[in-house]
């Protein structure tokens, strides 16, 4: 975490002539196998990026590439009704419509309303003012769409321990036990929504740009805890450099053997710290 990390970006695939986005670019980038389109650049870089023509016109979306496994995960296809629950600044709702293709059937929700322009404002300049976009808590969306939705992504808010720099105070100086706690039960809330807006047989996908297991692994022993029988986790598939299982216990809580299916990505020159877990809602079926 104290090294220099590499630039992620995506070419923004809804815009017409992406192709040859990237090679409009002056330096030195190499291209993210698993996902057509994304790339990463040297952290000396940054700057030539950010004041590229590409960059300025809206062409390139920078994000680190372990905040774009999460809409991976999900998996979503054309059809499908897709929520994004905690969706500000909007990286994985436009990877999600660049996905899904024009005219896919998103919603994004952002509670805070600062953010919830800045999303609209993203999603309008990169392509996607086809997402529905809704100022609301996404606590509450359970009550208004119960089952309604085939896939839901929740990248709750949380500690951002993943972003933390040795050499950046204002990255830490926000951290204490107390955020912890109080993002952990946040993101139970959230979490039970995106499972009661899910229809049965759907996906949810939980992350977190946070080490903490309270955050991660208990958040999501307390959703299986509380749906039962109802849902279950799904292992993770893809094949990314540092990631390793999620966490069977931690200080004096065990943890549901089905949790280490989920996928705790350790940061190196190129990844931010993430947390993924995909949890399945079970359609029952009638045993007669
Ligand atoms: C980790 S960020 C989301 C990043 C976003 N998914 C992206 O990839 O660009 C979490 C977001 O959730 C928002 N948020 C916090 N509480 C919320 C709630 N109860 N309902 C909806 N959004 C919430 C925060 O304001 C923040 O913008």
């Amino acid at each position: 975490m104290e090294r220099p990390r590499a630039v992620g970006f995506r070419v923004i695939g809804l815009l017409e002539g992406a192709e040859q986005v990237a090679n409009t670019l002056d330096f030195p980038f190499w291209s993210l196998p698993w996902l057509k389109g994304a790339f990463v650049c040297g952290a000396e870089d940054r700057f030539k990026l950010l004041e590229s023509e590409a960059f300025t016109a809206g062409r390139i979306w920078v994000q680190n590439p372990s905040s774009m496994i999460p809409p991976l995960v999900l998996e979503p296809e054309p059809e499908d009704k897709v929520l994004d629950l905690a969706a500000s600044p909007g990286s994985k709702t436009l990877q999600l419509a660049e996905m899904m293709g024009p005219g896919a059937d998103i919603a994004a929700v952002e509670l805070v309303r600062s953010r919830f322009y800045r999303l609209k404002r993203n999603l309008a300049s990169h392509g996607a003012a086809f997402v529905r976009t809704y100022n609301r808590d996404g606590i509450k969306v359970q009550r208004f769409r119960p089952g309604h939705f085939d896939r839901v992504l929740i990248d709750a808010p949380c500690s951002t321990e993943g972003q933390m720099r040795p050499d950046s105070p204002s990255s830490y100086s926000h951290w204490s036990l107390k955020k912890v706690r109080t993002m952990a039960g946040k993101q139970r809330l959230l979490l039970e929504s995106a499972i009661n807006s899910v229809r049965a047989g759907g996906v949810v996908v939980y992350s977190t740009c946070s080490f903490a297991p309270e955050e991660n692994e208990a958040v999501v022993q307390h959703a299986l805890d509380t749906f039962g029988e109802a849902i279950t986790i799904e292992p993770i598939s893809l094949d990314l450099p540092t990631r390793t299982t999620a966490l069977l216990e931690w200080e004096d809580q065990q943890f549901d053997a089905r949790v280490s299916r989920a996928v705790r990505l350790l940061p190196d020159e190129a990844f931010e710290a993430f947390f993924v877990c995909r949890f399945r809602k079970l359609e029952h079926t009638h045993p007669f």
